[in-house]
């Protein structure tokens, strides 16, 4: 008796749920989805968002770096949400999310939603329409995004690495990742424009700076950044980190691609993306245009926050965002 006879247990009992509801169409992802079940859904989410973000700066960053990490491993599910249980280890845990930070505040956007309307929101929504939210905070462009998401069973960390690029990937690699799911190549350059906020840990960053330099680094960057990582193996118990962006940590904007060009990207995809003859021309556009940049970023967070959702009578809507409801 192991998790395969488990899974195979749960494979029955969502196949008959389904079954069960065949005769109901499958309305899909929809703007504005719960507007007959919870039509103030979306205005919770605003707010809560934004009482965090007065509390807590970096709950934003968090929110935008979720929806990559959700809606990118197979599907806008939340099994990034899920906590490890007893014989699954959650997608959380894993190496590439490494330094994801403020989970518990999603659930206090959960609870203020089941408070008004309990059972009807999925957290794979609240996931999204956060992001969406949370990208205004920083200064980003409003971008309207469909629900009716709904929650995966089982979390996915057994395949995060096939679909998460690590730190160093090369442009290629990265390129199909997103191509397999609808993004094109200036759609991929927006999205790494989220690296112009938030933060990089040093153990992300100390193979740049130890032994050597890197001779790409702009050398009159490495001071800072030796400055804030000043071990070849960084403390454990130290939380050392280099901002992503210093010119405007706390905003979504184009300094990014600035930063790109001028050789002070932290990571060697941020590097990469500056080099790269495919990428390289629109770096540059965005690094002159806002605006473009503005347009790709909200092109592609719609493309990222529709991929593969299950929808219909697929999943579930969880109780608490951290856990699966118990099947019956
Ligand atoms: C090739 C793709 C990507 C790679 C390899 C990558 C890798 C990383 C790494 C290593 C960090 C630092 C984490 C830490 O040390 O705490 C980071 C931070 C971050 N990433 Fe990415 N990322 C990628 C794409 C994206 C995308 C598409 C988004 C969102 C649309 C995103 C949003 C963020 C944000 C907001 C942070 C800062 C988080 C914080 O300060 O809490 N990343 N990323
Ligand atoms: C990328 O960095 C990791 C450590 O974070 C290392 O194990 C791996 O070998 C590196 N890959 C490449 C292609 O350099």
């Amino acid at each position: 008796m192991g998790a395969k006879v488990l899974f195979f247990f749960a494979f029955l009992s969502i196949s008959a749920v389904s079954a069960f509801a065949e005769n109901e169409k499958d309305p899909g992802l929809a703007m504005d989805f719960y507007k007959d079940t919870c039509p103030q859904a979306e205005d919770i989410i605003r707010e809560q968002v934004k009482l965090l973000y007065k509390r807590h700066k970096n709950t934003a960053f968090s929110w935008l770096r979720n929806i990559f990490h959700d809606c990118a491993v197979q599907s806008c599910d939340s099994s990034l949400l899920l906590d490890s249980t007893r014989r699954i280890l959650s997608e959380k845990e894993t190496d590439r999310s490494f330094g994801l930070r403020n989970f518990r505040y999603i659930e206090t956007i959960k609870e203020a939603v089941e408070r008004e309307c309990p059972g009807v929101v999925s957290c794979a929504d609240i996931l999204v329409l956060s992001a969406r939210d949370g990208i205004v905070s920083l200064g980003g462009p409003y971008i309207p995004l469909k629900t009716g998401r709904r929650d995966g069973r089982r979390s996915r960390a057994d395949v995060v690495e096939e679909y998460l690029p690590d730190h160093n990937e090369t442009i290629s690699v990265v390129l199909d990742r997103f191509a397999a799911m609808g993004i094109n190549t200036p759609g991929v350059v927006a999205l790494l424009g989220a690296h112009s906020v938030g933060r990089t840990h040093c153990v992300k960053l100390v193979h740049r700076l130890y032994p050597e330099v890197d001779p790409a680094l702009n050398p009159d960057h490495v001071p800072h950044m030796l400055h804030k990582c000043p071990d070849q193996i960084p403390d454990p118990k130290a939380v050392q980190y280099v901002r992503n962006d210093r010119g405007t940590p706390m905003v979504l904007d184009n300094n990014y691609y600035r930063n790109i060009l001028d050789n002070k990207g932290l990571l060697i995809v941020d590097h990469q993306l500056a080099y790269d003859k495919r990428t390289k021309p629109y770096v540059k556009k965005m690094a002159k245009s806002q605006d473009y940049f503005f347009k790709e970023f909200a092109r592609a967070i719609t493309i990222l926050s529709e991929n593969n959702p299950l929808t219909g009578s697929k999943g579930e809507i969880r109780k608490q965002c951290n856990v699966a409801n118990k099947l019956h």
